[in-house]
C-alpha cells in the first residue's frame, strides 16, 4: 500500500474533519460508566502518524479521552511478551458474534473466552499481568508500557473513571467470578477486575493513541527504541484486530474500512495500516454496536480517499 503526498493527506483529514463538524447524527455518548455520560457529543478529533513518523492531527487531536477497550490492544501484547503463546490456552482467537459483554459462550465453551478482546478474554488477559505483581504494580507496569509505546509519559489514568467502573461494572463481575468456577481465573476476581478497569480508564488523545500505535503499523518496532514484538507477533495482533477488534461490527468494520482497527466506549478507535499509518480517530457517540458513529465513517472516508484497505492491491 502507498501513501498519498502529505499535503494530499493534509487535504483529506481538512475535509474529514469538516465534514463531520456538519454531521447531526453523532451516536449516543456511553452512560453506565458516570464519567463517561458527560463528554461532549461534538467532539471529533484525528491523528494519523506515518511510517516516516510524519503527523497528521485534525480536530480535537489533542484532547485526551477514555480510550477504555482500546486499552485491551497494549495489554494483549504485554500479556504475550509474559507468557507467549501458552496465553492461546485461555483465551480463543475467533470473532465472538456477540456484543463485548457477553457472558453466553461462556458457559457453552467452558470459561474459555472467544478472543482477547471481548470481555471475558481481556479479563484473563489481565489475570496474566497480574501474576507476580500486586495490583498496584501491575497497573504501574501496564501505564510504563503505553508510556513507552507513545514515547509520552504525561499519560495518566483517570482514577474517577475507573472507580465509577467498578461501582457499575456487574457484568464484568459476574464474568470474572465466571471464569473463576471454571479455573481459568487465576487470581481473586476484584484484584484482576481492580487491572482491568483501571487499563480502561488509560486517557490519551488521538495523537497520543496513534503513536502508541506505531509498533503494529511496522511489524513490531518502535522508532527510535527498537523492537516491541517480534514481526509474526504484530501480524497476529493486527489480525485480531481485523477479526474481533468491533465485536459483533467486526464484519461490518472490515466490509467498511478494511483494515485492523479497535474500538473503544469512550468513543476513540486505533485502526493500523501496515506498513503505511497508524491513526488514531475519536468522536463520543456512538452507533448501534457500541462503536464510535463518527469515528467509523471518518475512517471509511480515509480508506476511501486514500486506497488504504488490507484487502486491496492498491
Ligand atoms: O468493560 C467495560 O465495560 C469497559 N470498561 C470497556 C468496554 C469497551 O470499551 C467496549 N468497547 N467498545
Amino acid at each position: 500500500m502507498s501513501a498519498p503526498a502529505s499535503s494530499d493527506l493534509s487535504a483529506i483529514v481538512e475535509n474529514i474533519v469538516a465534514t463531520m463538524a456538519q454531521e447531526t447524527h453523532r451516536g449516543k455518548v456511553a452512560s453506565y460508566i458516570p464519567g463517561l455520560a458527560c463528554v461532549p457529543v461534538n467532539k471529533f478529533g484525528i491523528a494519523i502518524v506515518m511510517a516516516d513518523g510524519t503527523v497528521h492531527l485534525g480536530g480535537d487531536a489533542l484532547e485526551p479521552f477514555s480510550i477504555q477497550s482500546i486499552s485491551k490492544v497494549f495489554a494483549l501484547t504485554l500479556a504475550l511478551g509474559k507468557v507467549g503463546d501458552q496465553l492461546w490456552r485461555r483465551v480463543g482467537r475467533e470473532p465472538s458474534g456477540n456484543p463485548f459483554n457477553s457472558i453466553m459462550q461462556l458457559e457453552a465453551e467452558h470459561g474459555i473466552p472467544r478472543n482477547p478482546f471481548i470481555n471475558a478474554g481481556a479479563i484473563v488477559v489481565a489475570d496474566v499481568n497480574l501474576a507476580g505483581h500486586m495490583p498496584r504494580e501491575a497497573i504501574g507496569e501496564m501505564l510504563r508500557f503505553v508510556h513507552y509505546l507513545a514515547g509520552d509519559e504525561s499519560i495518566v489514568i483517570e482514577e474517577d473513571i475507573a472507580r465509577g467502573e467498578a461501582e457499575t461494572g456487574f457484568r464484568n463481575i459476574a464474568l470474572a467470578n465466571y471464569m473463576r468456577a471454571f479455573g481459568n481465573l487465576h487470581h481473586p476476581a476484584d484484584l484482576v477486575l481492580g487491572c482491568y478497569f483501571h487499563q480502561c480508564a488509560l486517557a490519551m488523545s488521538c495523537q497520543q493513541l496513534a503513536m502508541a500505535g506505531r509498533y503494529l503499523m511496522l511489524d513490531g518496532m518502535l522508532p527510535g527504541s527498537g523492537r516491541v514484538v517480534n514481526a509474526r507477533r504484530a501480524r497476529r495482533i493486527n489480525a485480531l484486530m481485523l477479526t474481533c477488534g468491533h465485536y459483533d461490527a467486526s464484519g461490518d468494520f472490515a466490509f467498511r474500512v478494511g483494515i485492523p482497527g479497535k474500538s473503544g466506549v469512550g468513543g476513540g478507535i486505533l485502526a493500523v495500516v501496515p506498513g503505511v499509518a497508524s491513526i488514531a480517530v475519536w468522536s463520543p457517540g456512538l452507533n448501534e454496536n457500541g462503536n464510535s458513529a463518527l469515528g467509523t465513517r471518518a475512517l471509511e472516508m480515509l480508506s476511501e480517499a486514500t486506497g488504504w484497505s488490507v484487502f486491496s492491491a492498491r
